[in-house]
């Protein structure tokens, strides 16, 4: 199966939709746990060159560390306005692109670090996202990701399956991912999997992108 397009395009079309409140919307969750989970994300971070996929709004943007170089990609392009709004308050030299995760328009080992928080929910065909991440991170580069997903018990993981449509509808994102197993379906090569939350909701992830 190839990229859905419809799906694709539907996507775009929410993110654009709700980019002048996402950071309104975000706000409570962000200060209570996004923050430092941030932190966390991008502690381990190599360069030179670095890749943000679905940067969004740029809310990544205030923890870049010094001395990389950052090209960030995010399929909205209203969302992609806020990112390049802030990137100048913030005095950044980002280069952002409006690109689809699921058919990046870079070479293979392009990058030393690939990296995204909360895109893998949102992204149509999350395995095809995750094979093209692998495709431009060097063989010794490595993936890092934030990422909530299904619960790992029940009865809130069969929960969040029924909830999920809504969600999808107004928010864009899919609540009930596996995206660990999406990650090895995508024959990325699982380092570390850090649990943040209760139920394994949140997780940091930290792969390589493919076996040696
Ligand atoms: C929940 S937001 C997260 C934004 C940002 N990373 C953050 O931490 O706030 C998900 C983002 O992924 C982007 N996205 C979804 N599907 C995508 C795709 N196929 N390619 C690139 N970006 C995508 C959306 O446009 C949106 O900006």
């Amino acid at each position: 199966m190839g990229i859905d397009a419809e799906l694709t395009a539907r996507t775009k079309k929410r993110y654009d939709r709700i980019a002048g409140a996402y950071d309104l919307m975000e706000q409570p969750i962000e200060r209570l746990f996004y923050a430092s989970w941030r932190t966390r994300l991008w502690a381990g971070v190599k360069g030179p060159e670095v890749l943000e996929v679905g940067v969004g709004t740029g809310k990544n943007m205030p923890y870049y560390p010094d001395g990389v170089h950052v090209t960030a990609i995010d399929l909205s392009e209203r969302m992609l306005s806020r990112a390049r709004r802030l990137a100048k308050v913030l005095g950044l030299d980002v280069d952002l692109r409006q690109m689809d995760a699921q058919a990046l328009a870079f070479p293979p080992d392009m990058f030393d670090t690939v990296i995204a928080a909360f895109v893998f929910c949102s992204v149509p065909d999350p395995v095809i996202g995750l094979k093209e991440l692998g495709r431009v991170c060097r063989p010794e580069g490595q993936i890092r990701l934030l990422e909530h997903m299904r619960a790992r018990s029940e009865p809130l993981g069969r929960f969040m399956d029924v909830a999920n449509p809504l969600v999808v509808r107004m928010m864009g994102a899919n609540i009930n991912r596996r995206t660990v197993q999406n990650l090895t379906k995508a024959g990325l090569q699982i380092q570390r999997v850090e649990d943040l939350s209760a139920q394994g909701i949140f997780k940091l992830i930290v792969a390589k992108p493919r076996s040696p």
